[in-house]
């Protein structure tokens, strides 16, 4: 255990990229690609083959060498966005090879300044939440952010199957700073696992090559230790075991009085945190030993969550009422096909069978209310 100084984790730092590719994205949110014969092309998987290069008025294809300019007639409609700073094949490889993986400075600057203002942090610290909306539905840039193409083909690919859905809602959560007595959160896995957590449903044993969750953690404000960045032990997805409790398990430290009683959840140097600027994305398999930061500045540090797990797990939480309010509000329109095709395969969950996806499953509100202990008939 540790006592109430600053922290000792080890750090890994992310800078923002000087450079960044780009890719070339349609008027659906397709990317076009320049095939083996130079001819342009679009689609709408992340691969290598989407990137390019932009030098002054010159796009260079990364895998062909082939050149437009950006005046290029068959250009026209086509929009020049941020891409990554490494090619997506490196970004694979790192998140094979270590479990994790940091995308740093990968949003759009005009979505983490939406996401910012709906937290009510950095430059909107002075704002007031919006608590007559669903956090989903006031702005744009949470389905943008929630369906980033490189994070999500990422998830995909290190989880080995497309079908994959969020656990939750995607929730922004602000972690404002440490007055010296505040419940802290403990060390523990993710979602399924649920290692170090009193849950039901938890996973009982190792699932070796199967990976049942793939957590991102969008950087909304800037993640440093003094800031309360996540804290990790880097790796442990191998051990395929919880915590130890000497570390202060999640179950044990949300008590009122073990903070008072112990300390702080454990955070030495055999503990990791990522640092890296607003606008990155961090990815780690479920399984990764982690707890929230202690944030020691003076200001709320934002992220938002987006626990990603195969299409046959139950979901965490029911996504359906979120999803059809985000359908009948302005934000939908806001989307363009590519965004709304993946935010309805991520948020709508349904029965799987041989014919395929069929009913789709959300909570069946009056039998919850039915069933409810203060309902029941005794
Ligand atoms: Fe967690």
């Amino acid at each position: 255990m540790s006592n109430d100084q600053e922290n000792t984790e080890t750090i890994t730092r992310f800078p923002r990229p000087k450079d960044h590719f780009v890719f070339l994205m349609t008027i659906d949110g397709d990317f076009l690609l320049s095939d083996e014969k130079g001819e342009l092309a679009a689609t709408s998987k992340v691969s290598d083959a989407v990137v390019w290069r932009q030098q002054g008025e010159i796009l260079r294809h990364y895998l062909t060498d082939k050149v437009c300019e950006v005046i290029d007639r068959s250009l026209i409609d086509i929009e020049i966005v941020k891409g990554p700073e490494l090619l997506p094949s490196e970004y694979l490889r790192q998140f094979r090879l270590n479990g994790w993986v940091c995308l740093p400075d990968i949003l759009d600057a005009v979505v983490v300044d939406n996401l910012q203002r709906v937290a009510c942090t950095d430059d909107y610290s002075e704002f007031q939440p919006d608590t007559n909306n669903r956090q989903l539905c006031q702005s744009d840039a949470l389905v943008k952010a929630a369906v980033d193409p490189l994070s999500l083909w990422l998830s995909r690919e290190y989880m080995g199957t497309s079908e994959v859905r969020l656990a939750h809602t995607p929730g922004i959560g602000v972690l404002t700073p440490d007055d010296g007595k505040r419940v802290v959160q403990g060390w523990h896995s993710d979602y399924p696992y649920h290692w170090g957590i009193d849950a039901a449903g938890k996973v009982p044993t190792p699932s070796g090559p199967t990976v049942m969750g793939v957590q991102r953690i969008i950087c909304i404000s800037e993640f440093t230790r003094h800031s309360g960045a996540t804290a990790f032990k880097l790796g442990s997805h191998t051990l395929e075991k919880p915590p130890p409790e000497q570390w202060g398990l999640a179950q044990d430290a949300y008590h009122p009085k073990y903070r008072s009683d112990k300390g702080l959840p454990y955070g030495g140097a055999d503990a990791d945190v990522i640092e890296a600027p607003a606008g990155s994305i961090i990815l780690f398999d479920t399984r990764t030993w982690h707890r929230a930061g202690i944030n020691r500045s003076n200001r709320g540090r934002a992220a938002m969550l987006m626990d990603t797990t195969p299409a046959y797990i139950i979901p965490y939480s029911d996504t359906s009422q979120d999803y059809k309010a985000l359908v009948s509000s302005d934000i939908y329109g806001q989307l363009n096909q590519r965004e709304k095709t993946e935010i309805d395969q991520l948020m709508v969950h349904r029965f799987l069978g041989p014919a395929g996806p069929r009913s789709v499953i959300g909570t069946d509100i009056e039998l919850t209310e039915q069933l409810s202990p203060n309902n029941r008939q005794r």
